[in-house]
């Protein structure tokens, strides 16, 4: 008999630079006049929170709020992990045309590494940002793998009815996506080490627009003739994803923590609100039925509903949910971090 605890956190690149670089996506966008129509510029034109909480400095004090809301939730995460003592981490994330480009998309993808090292700074040091922890844009981070586990885990996944891809090792030269890598890194966020093993599971979350916006937002440049590319899987699927995950880890009498790692709604994504700010009631609607035990809903959403709501990411949840409700575990919800400017609500919980 297997054990298992689940978390759910994000992996919000943003809170990797300190608030003075003023890193999260609207600043970008005001300053390089991308994305955001012409007419949508002018902060007046903003929802009465949205101009409060930009205020007259980007966002740069209101932004710190929004920060402490995030970490003091991942110290509270990394002591349940610690008072759980897994023998090693499964975090179900996307990859942003990372890993996984022209070359292949998987559906899905266990990383079956013997050993993970990963240079999660190199991004940040092209756009110019320094790191919370001032570690050099070269720094490299090493974690243990889980390269049997991963095997076994494909293994009982296959015999579940999932034609599971995976792989030994990395395509990517910084060494895994960044939807790990931050996830890793806030983990670990005051840098004591961390040491279980980690078992990646890649989502394709951006299913029509993975390769077409190159895994970002629709002001990317096109390589092919600008149609949506083949979708992703559906939320269903992901959902029994999960569940067939926790019925592997229980025949392997595995003690595990399952995470599912992203912010929710992404103005970045959501169209209908010209890419300022998320889908606010979408958001509200998964916390509600999340809090209530209401998992069907969240296995019933459709993929034109993900897409209209800028829920993309949530995709990785979809797979947290769904081992979750096959464990009929409960949400507590340890964090919510909501804004109008900070591309995406956060939400960080703990379920038993
Ligand atoms: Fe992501």
């Amino acid at each position: 008999m297997g054990e298992i605890l689940g978390i759910g956190m994000t992996h919000y690149p943003a809170g990797l630079a300190p608030d003075h670089c003023r890193g999260w996506p609207l600043a970008r966008y005001m300053r390089a006049g991308t994305v955001i129509p012409e007419h949508r510029r002018d902060p007046k034109t903003w929802p009465e929170p949205m101009q409060e909480e930009w205020g007259d400095d980007m966002g740069e004090k209101a932004h710190a709020r929004h920060r402490e809301i995030m970490f003091s939730s991942f110290r509270k995460i990394r002591k349940e992990i610690d008072d759980f003592n897994p023998d090693f981490i499964i975090i179900f994330a996307d990859d942003q045309y990372e890993n996984f480009t022209d070359t292949i998309i998987p559906p899905f993808c266990v990383m079956a590494y013997p050993d993970i090292a990963f240079q999660p700074f190199v991004r940040m040091g092209k756009r110019k940002f320094e790191n919370i922890w001032g570690l050099p844009d070269d720094a490299t981070i090493k974690t243990p793998g889980c390269h049997m586990e991963g095997r076994a885990l494909t293994r009982g996944l296959i015999d579940r009815g999932f034609d599971m891809s995976y792989a030994y090792k990395p395509m990517h030269s910084e060494g895994l996506g960044h939807g790990f890598a931050n996830t890793i890194l806030y983990l670990d966020l005051d840098q004591t080490g961390l040491d279980y093993p980690i078992l990646p599971i890649a989502v394709n979350c951006y299913g029509s627009s993975v390769i077409r916006f190159q895994g970002a937002d629709a002001s990317s440049k096109r390589k092919y003739p600008d149609e949506p590319d083949p979708p992703s899987a559906s939320p269903t699927r992901y959902f029994q994803l999960g569940q067939a995950t926790v019925d592997t880890i229980m025949e392997n009498d595995w003690r595990v923590a399952i995470i599912g790692s992203s912010s929710w709604s992404h103005a970045f994504l959501t169209e209908k609100n010209d890419y300022l700010y998320p889908d606010q009631e979408a958001d509200q609607k998964l916390l509600a039925t999340m809090q209530a035990g209401d998992y069907a809903y969240w296995r019933d959403m459709t993929l034109d509903e993900i897409e209209d709501g800028g829920l993309q990411e949530v995709l990785n949840w979809h797979c947290l949910i769904g081992a979750m409700d096959r464990l009929d575990y409960k949400a507590n919800v340890i964090g919510w971090a909501d804004t109008w400017c900070f591309n995406a609500n956060k939400c960080m919980a703990v379920f038993k």
